[in-house]
């Protein structure tokens, strides 16, 4: 969870995705962790936290030379072309990052420069021989022990590690082994969830060994500074990345600048197979230049496909753009987060993906609206029913967890418990259709009963409501509608800095919200349902 102490004291809150390799375009791989991180920045930002999104793309390295010779062209040009297809899926999707850093931007150099220069001068980098296997996808050397038979990488199995015995420059890792080990001890949030932390606990255990830092026989990278026949390490390079990303875009680059404002970064969230990098060799390297750390790292599961990671090489992707393009952003992000609980794998087949969609949006929420405010045309003349909160008795179900709701849902949210979140939001949801269900206002309307026809109609436009709102950080889009069609004309929560001007986090979260008497809008379909493939 993002504990109190990764909470910067001025309530501001940095965010970051990995910065994505370019050896290919996005799959859906890179995507969701680009959904989640959108979604815990854009719960910031309806806090009315000032709030910084961090995305990009690493670009150096043997991986994306290679691919650029394969495909023929200079390694920028194809560099520019697939940092393109990123902006443009996240455009699609409806991800408001701001800032996308690209490690072969001019300004980045500079902060590398500096940055290897501080940990030059502390004596943490020396000349030494490498040995060992390399994985081209993985840029990592890795122990024989942790290779399949045949020298091939588990993540890559149809890639076989490359043997290498070169002159590299090395970075002391093993100086940092205490300190890191004291940084776990005192900081037990640093590295989420558990069974990431633990997994770092024991290879930090085994003895940390100093690692490399710059490759021979590689021109695709910036040369070592006081060295320029070696080439710096793409992770190096790559995880300076995100100090780079907090230049103000008229800034000077320099690390004072980068540093003034938005560090440290509160939470990196990443994927489990680049969890050393983070949570071992990022903070070792932030001591050796002497600056604070970062305060959160968590590592979410793989996407599969049949049980294995989803990935290029493996060639068993999802393409997000057609995905998204068939169904939809909002759909894309309410299924990743609310099927698969961050932290664990998941598996994605696209029939469980329409079936959720259409229970959940189309169904559970979007009929329930519709209906209700079908109703609350006829029976209260176009208007949210004029009601005393009080006159909603303390037993009503649906008041008594509408209450409790957005508390919990907010708790949810900063642990990063998503799935959680948006399955709390449901539930109320289902209990409002039951409730409707069974209080059955259109019988009480013919009855007479007008009075308790406003009090059912409002506690369910409530829920409504209430869902609405905690759920915009998820699909922005529909709870926009939604709010529209409440009669709250102004909302965009696209729009978050104003709206959480306009609709206080503080009021909003709130049971109650929904101010009497307003004057909503003709119900339309919020979510349309989908249709299964063929
Ligand atoms: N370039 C490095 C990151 C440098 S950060 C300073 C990198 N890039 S990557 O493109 O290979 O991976 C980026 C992220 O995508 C990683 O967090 C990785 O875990 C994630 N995913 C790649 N395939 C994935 C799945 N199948 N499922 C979920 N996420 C996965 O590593």
């Amino acid at each position: 969870m993002i504990s109190s102490a990764a909470r910067s004291q001025t309530n501001t809150f940095t965010v970051t995705t990995p910065l994505y390799y370019v050896n290919d375009v996005p799959h859906m791989g890179s995507a969701y962790t680009t959904i989640a991180a959108d979604v815990i920045a854009r719960f910031n930002r309806l806090q009315g936290n000032p709030t910084l999104s961090i995305t990009g793309t690493d670009e150096h390295g043997q991986k994306i030379q290679r691919t650029a010779e394969a495909n023929g062209r200079p390694p920028q040009q194809h560099c520019d072309e697939i940092a393109e297809k990123f902006v443009a899926l996240w455009q699609l999707l409806n991800i408001q990052y701001d800032r996308f850093s690209r490690t072969t931007a001019p300004r980045h150099e500079s902060i590398v420069k500096e940055f290897f220069q501080r940990v030059w001068n502390k004596g943490d980098i020396y000349l030494g021989q490498q040995q060992g296997f390399y994985c081209v996808a993985c840029e990592e050397f890795k122990e024989e022990r942790d290779l399949l038979d045949n020298h091939h990488c588990p993540l890559h199995p149809n890639l076989e590690a490359e043997w290498r015995d070169e002159q590299n420059y090395f970075f002391r890792l093993s100086k940092y082994q205490t300190d890191l080990e004291t940084l776990y001890r005192e900081q037990p949030d640093f590295i989420q969830p558990a069974i990431r932390r633990n997994e770092v606990l024991s290879f930090v255990e085994r003895g940390l060994q100093d690692f490399s830092i710059s490759r021979v026989n590689l021109d695709w990278g910036f040369p070592v500074p006081p060295d320029p026949k070696h080439t710096l390490y793409v992770w190096f390079d790559a995880l300076l990345g995100y100090v780079t990303a907090l230049l103000e875009p008229e800034d000077e680059p320099t690390l004072d600048n980068a540093l003034k404002r938005w560090w440290p970064i509160n939470l990196h969230l990443i994927g489990k197979d680049i969890l050393r990098f983070h949570a071992v060799y990022w903070p070792a390297m932030l001591m050796s230049a002497d600056l604070p750390l970062s305060h959160q790292v968590f590592g979410h599961g793989f996407l599969t496909k049949d049980g294995q990671k989803m990935s290029k090489s493996l060639g068993n992707v999802i393409d997000p753009v057609a995905l998204t393009q068939t169904y939809g952003s909002d759909a894309v992000r309410y299924y990743f987060i609310k099927e698969i609980e961050l932290g664990r794998d998941g598996d994605f087949s696209e029939t469980r993906f329409v079936n959720i969609l259409n229970a959940d949006l189309a169904n559970d929420l979007g009929n329930l609206l519709n209906r209700t405010l079908g109703m609350t045309r006829k029976y209260c003349d176009r208007q949210i029913p004029s009601i005393q909160l009080s006159d909603i008795p303390d037993n009503n179900l649906l008041r008594q967890k509408g209450m409790a709701l957005g508390s919990e849902v907010s708790v949810a949210y900063s642990k990063l418990a998503f799935s959680q979140a948006s399955q709390m939001i449901l539930d109320i949801v289902s209990a409002a259709n039951k409730y409707l269900d069974s209080e059955a206002p259109w019988t009480r309307y013919k009855n007479g009963e007008q009075n308790a026809v406003n009090v059912i109609l409002y506690a369910v436009l409530e829920v409504v409501r209430l869902a609405g709102y905690l759920l915009a950080p998820i699909v922005p889009t529909l709870s926009t509608k939604i709010y529209q069609q409440l009669g709250f004309e102004t909302a965009d929560f696209n729009a978050l800095d104003r709206v959480s001007q306009q609709f206080s986090y503080s009021v909003h979260v709130q049971w109650g919200a929904l101010p009497p008497g307003q004057v909503i809008q003709s119900p339309q379909p919020i979510f349309q349902k989908l249709e299964q493939p063929e």
